[in-house]
């Protein structure tokens, strides 16, 4: 057997737990698997005297994370800190100036920064690895960058967070208050350290971006997304979706249009219940890519968690004590393209929209004439009453650019009849 793979990690918190007890536990399995023994040599966290169930007594300890970088005897480091700027970003820009490898599960910092840090990692021919960072344990970017070597990409469309999808679910079996499930989501610590990531979409969004880069050969553009999350979805929503065939999902959704230019959206959505993704439930995350030659590909598990994470981490490292080398980014840096982004408001699709309205004569043709107004055509017209006063009334329409479907809302919301803001939900096929 050739020498040891010596790696360092920076944060010991679920994830960096996980990663130490699997390559304790499975410290032969792993070694016979990639012909080379992995050891655990340095490692830093918050709190050196915490009790985390794991046996540190051999292993070096610093105070400073970043000093993990410059340590002589670690060949790769292993940054499970979070953020997507400070130690994180100091850690990366360090350990790959000195010429070492770099797995991170900081989805954050690579949707930001991975343009830079992939430049760095390929100017100094280290592996920079970060499969975690996107859908967990699920290794879809391996999956992309290798299995799908062979395919253009033309969309891709994914539950990529748990806490939202764990929300949802909940809601929608159970009825419950929004508010009471995220408390549930962040007591089983699917949530981030700041929750507002996961239900304003942010999360998503980074994880989007990190996609959409890998599967177009286009340079990371967080900036350019689309973000909406699901702290405004109602119950009232889940349950019409659910009469009419439909599951709601916050999907992460990027595809190229015919003028090439490129979407990269996160948004509540409504998904066929015969949709693939559609019964991807509670914390589980679901990714679905569209090839030309494979054709569409599902790929779905555990989006979050301690040896679920943890399993994609280790995969990296092996990837890098196996010698097995990909560009960052899937194709060299130099070679990624500036794509044009195209905005929400072009958007063609289907919409959900709901309205609550007063129950008289005459509002459903008004309605029908300020749509027609805008060009904007229905398929499916449902009426249900909320009193003897008041009636839900919801619409979906036929493909039609998003602009004048927002129009059509904005007229009807100024009419008497209409008794609070519309709500609009995209459908996705
Ligand atoms: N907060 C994230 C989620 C953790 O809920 O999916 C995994 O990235």
């Amino acid at each position: 057997m050739s020498n040891k793979l010596n790696i360092a990690i920076a944060g010991l918190g679920t994830v960096g737990v996980g990663v130490f007890k699997i390559l304790t536990r499975e410290k032969e399995l792993i070694s016979r698997r990639t012909g080379r023994e992995i050891e655990i040599v340095a490692v830093s966290a918050q709190n050196k005297d915490k009790d985390r169930g794991i046996d540190l007594s051999n292993i070096q300890w610093l105070d400073n994370a970043v000093d993990l970088a410059s340590l002589d005897n670690a060949d790769l480091l292993v940054e499970l800190v979070g953020g997507s700027d400070g130690t994180a970003k100091s850690l990366a820009e360090a350990t790959l100036k000195n010429g070492k490898h770099f797995v991170t599960a900081n989805k954050a910092l690579i949707a930001k920064h991975g343009f830079n840090l992939a430049e760095l990692a390929e100017k100094n021919n280290c592996s920079l690895l970060f499969d975690a960072a996107v859908a967990g344990g699920v290794p879809v970017l391996k999956t992309i960058k290798e299995g799908l070597v062979a395919n253009n990409i033309s969309k891709i469309s994914g539950i990529l967070n748990g806490t939202c999808n764990f929300i949802i679910s909940v809601m929608s079996k159970t009825g419950r208050a929004f508010d009471d499930v995220l408390r549930e989501a962040q007591d089983k610590g699917y949530a981030e350290a700041d929750p507002s990531f996961d239900i304003d979409g942010i999360d998503t969004a980074h994880k989007l971006t990190i996609l959409s880069s890998l599967c177009f050969g286009t340079k990371p553009a967080f900036n350019k997304a689309y973000i909406e999350g699901i702290r405004n979805l109602k119950i009232e929503d889940i349950n019409f979706a659910k009469k009419l065939g439909f599951s709601i999902k916050l999907l992460g959704v990027s595809n190229i249009l015919d003028n090439k230019e490129v979407e990269l959206r996160v948004h509540p959505t409504l998904i066929s219940q015969n949709h693939e993704l559609a019964n991807v439930e509670d914390a589980l995350g679901g990714i679905k890519v569209e090839c030309d030659a494979l054709g569409p590909l599902v790929m779905t598990g555990a989006g979050a968690g301690m040896y679920e994470t943890a399993s994609s981490v280790i995969a990296d490292i092996c990837d890098v004590a196996a010698e097995r080398k990909t560009f960052p980014l899937g194709i060299s840096v130099k070679n990624l393209e500036q794509a044009g982004y195209s905005e929400i408001e072009d958007h063609s699709g289907e919409y959900y929209l709901r309205f609550e309205v007063k129950d008289e004569d005459g509002v459903l043709s008004s309605m029908a004439s300020l749509f027609s107004k805008h060009g904007v055509g229905f398929g499916k017209v449902t009426q249900e009453a909320i009193d003897d006063k008041s009636a839900n009334v919801i619409l979906l329409t036929h493909k039609e650019t998003e602009k004048y479907v927002v129009e059509s809302l904005k007229d009807i919301e100024k009419e008497d009849y209409c008794l609070s803001k519309p709500i609009m939900i995209r459908i996705e096929r």
